[in-house]
This record gives structure tokens, C-alpha cells and sequence, in this order.
């Protein structure tokens, strides 16, 4: 008797971006506004980091919302409707609370039925792990289209006295409609993570720790720890430097893409001097040009490479059609770079 065999579940041959859509805070908090809590200059956030001013979140300008708002413009520049979204994926390190995922309530939302939907912890590294994950559905024959989400409100999770954080972090969606393809739209994903290093981008306690010792369990007074996140800056600049180069070089050669013929460079805004690294180690022409989104929007971390993709498409710097190498790194330490077509 021969074995029975399972039919094999067969996808689009590519996937491509379709449309990407970014939501930005109202709240514009200049560097002006970080020096009433912070011993530093405006001098000094601009040179060390590029960031002049970032966004923080309203208490209305939720996870969620952030998210349907960003999803909204994605889903309508892909000129598909919420029905046809076969996979919702959500990549946060700031919704607080952990179950159920966001995700489900976003998809929900937005009105994409019953897909599946689900959040992942990826950091800045967050939206190339989920473009990543949407190819493979979408090759697998597991979905047609699906919304990869970034969203953070990192405002919740900075400490105001943190001189060497309280100016970096912001807070925003970016999202994007990935769906098949007639030609390839995604290159190869050079991903990965390095656990060793999980102490240099981390919370400062986890969230039963930091409950344990609020007052309101032991009632001995102790004070509660809010979890803020910290980072010990130079060894993730180092990092992100050296390594991060390399790794974006890979997924150019794995692509057949030289640098020469990107219409675009989207790392993640993490800092501008590392943008400045990155652009000398891969020998950019000076053609190319490179996401800056940094100085109006601080580090959002998972939303960072959307929303500088929505902004360099808005402002016609880069252009449908072309190729954009994205890179994205941090808390993990975790990575994720590949060549994509701009939608
Ligand atoms: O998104 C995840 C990935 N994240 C990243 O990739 C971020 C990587 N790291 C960085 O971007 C940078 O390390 C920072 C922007 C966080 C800091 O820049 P840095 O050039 O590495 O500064 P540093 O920590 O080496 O400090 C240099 C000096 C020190 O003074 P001395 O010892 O040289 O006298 C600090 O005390 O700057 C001082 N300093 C400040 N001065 C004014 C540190 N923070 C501040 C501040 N304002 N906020």
C-alpha cells in the first residue's frame, strides 16, 4: 500500500511589498523639552545621535490605535480590501500588556475576519523579522496578503532621568501590506540574534520582579521599580557599526543587488552616526539615498523602517519600483537586512 502523502500547499512564487503606511504621534517634544530632565545640550543630542526632536504618544494614541491608523494607509496604497489580509503580525516590544496579543484586537479592528494574528518581540529588528515571515506564508500557500505591523510607544518604558536613553527613544506605527508577486520583491532575509549580548539592550527588571517588590505585595514600603529599558550604548554602537555592515553587505550579495543600483538605504534609525558608518563600510555612492527620519523621529524600533520608508516615498527621495536595502538591529541582540522592492 503506498503511503498517503500530504498535498503540498503551494503559494505565489514571489511576494512583494504592496503598501506601507506610517502613523506619527501628535505630540512633537523638541530637544528644548528632553533638556528640563536631563543634564545635557541640544548641541550634543544633535552631534551624538542626529536627533532633533522625536514624537510620544497621547494616552488615546494607543498600541492599537497607532496601528489602525499606519494599517489603514498601508492596506489602502495596496488597493486591497481588509477581507483579503490572510495573516496579521504584529512586532512590539511596548504593548504592556501581555496577553492576549494585540494583534487579534488590531485585526479585529481593521476588519480582516478570522486571521490569524499574532505579536512578536523582535525589537528594532522587529519589522524585518515579520517581512520575513509574511514572504514564507505567502510562498507557502498560508496567506494571500499579510500586514506586517511595527509599532512602539517606547515613551512608556523611558525613564525621564536616563541621560544616556531619555533622548533617543520615540514613539509611532509603521505598517506594510505584503502580498504575491510576479517577480521577486523580497531578497534573502539575513537574520539573527546573538544571546551573549542580551544585558546591553535590556528592561531593568522583568515584570513579576519589579511587582514583587511594590508596596502593594510586601507592604514593607519598598519602592516599585518602573521596568525601564536600558542600554549600554557604546558596545550596541560598536555592534552596530562592525557586525551590522556585514550583515547588510550579505543580503545586497544575496540579492545579486549592488550597492550602486539601490534606489534607496532604510536602516533603522537608531542613530545617524551609525547611518554614517554603515554608508562607509558599504561604500554607498552618494546617489544613493539614505532614511534620515531620525532627527524628526527619534528611535522608534520596530516602527523605525517603515515609517522612514512611508516618509522617503512621500517626499519623492525614493520611488516605487526601486530597490531599498533595510536593516534593522538592537535588544537581543537581534538583526534582520534584505533588499526589497519599494512599493
Ligand atoms: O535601537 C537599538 C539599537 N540602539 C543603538 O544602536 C544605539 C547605539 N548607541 C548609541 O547610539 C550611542 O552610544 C549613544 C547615542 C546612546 C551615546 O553616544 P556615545 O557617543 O556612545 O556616548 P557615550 O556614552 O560614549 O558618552 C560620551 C560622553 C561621556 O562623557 P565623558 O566620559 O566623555 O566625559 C558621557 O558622560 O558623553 C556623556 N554623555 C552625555 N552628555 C550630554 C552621555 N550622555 C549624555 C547626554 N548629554 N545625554
Amino acid at each position: 500500500m503506498t503511503k498517503p502523502q500530504i498535498r503540498p500547499a503551494t503559494g505565489a512564487q514571489y511576494s512583494r511589498i504592496h503598501g506601507v503606511g506610517g502613523y506619527r504621534p501628535v505630540r512633537v517634544i523638541p530637544n528644548a523639552e528632553v533638556l528640563e530632565w536631563i543634564d545635557s545640550s541640544d548641541e550634543w543630542i544633535r552631534t551624538r545621535s542626529g536627533i532633533a526632536e522625536r514624537r510620544w504618544a497621547g494616552p488615546e494614541e494607543s498600541v492599537a490605535e497607532m496601528s489602525v491608523q499606519a494599517a489603514g494607509k498601508a492596506i489602502a496604497q495596496a488597493g486591497i480590501s481588509p477581507e483579503q489580509i490572510g495573516g496579521v503580525i504584529v512586532a512590539t516590544v511596548s504593548h504592556l500588556k501581555q496577553t492576549p496579543a494585540i494583534a487579534t484586537q488590531i485585526a479585529e479592528r481593521l476588519g480582516c475576519g478570522n486571521a490569524p494574528a499574532f505579536d512578536i518581540s523582535a525589537a528594532c529588528a522587529g519589522f524585518g523579522y515579520g517581512l520575513g515571515l509574511a514572504d514564507g506564508m505567502i510562498r507557502g500557500g498560508n496567506a494571500e496578503y499579510v500586514l506586517v505591523i511595527g509599532v512602539e510607544r517606547l515613551s512608556d518604558l523611558t525613564d525621564k532621568s536616563d541621560r544616556s536613553t531619555a533622548f533617543i527613544f520615540g514613539d509611532g506605527a509603521g505598517a506594510a501590506i505584503v502580498g504575491p508577486s510576479d517577480t521577486p520583491g523580497i531578497g534573502k532575509l539575513i537574520w539573527g540574534s546573538d544571546g551573549s549580548q542580551a544585558d546591553v539592550i535590556t528592561q531593568t527588571e522583568a515584570w513579576d520582579t519589579a511587582f514583587a517588590k511594590s508596596d502593594a505585595v510586601n507592604g514593607v514600603g519598598e519602592e516599585t521599580k518602573w521596568p525601564y529599558l536600558r542600554m549600554d550604548g557604546q558596545p550596541v554602537f560598536r555592534w552596530a557599526v562592525w557586525e551590522m555592515a556585514k550583515v547588510a553587505q550579505q543580503a545586497l550579495d544575496a540579492a545579486g543587488v549592488t550597492a550602486d543600483q539601490l534606489g534607496a538605504f532604510i536602516p533603522h534609525q537608531a542613530n545617524m552616526r551609525i547611518t554614517d558608518a554603515m554608508i562607509k563600510a558599504l561604500k554607498l555612492p552618494e546617489s544613493v539615498p539614505v532614511a534620515r527620519d531620525i532627527a524628526e523621529t527619534g528611535n522608534t524600533s520596530a516602527a523605525s523602517i517603515p515609517l522612514a520608508m512611508e516618509r522617503m516615498l512621500e517626499t519623492g527621495e525614493a520611488h516605487s519600483g526601486d530597490l531599498a536595502l533595510i536593516i534593522g538591529f538592537g535588544a537581543g541582540l537581534v538583526y534582520a537586512a534584505a533588499v526589497v522592492t519599494l512599493p
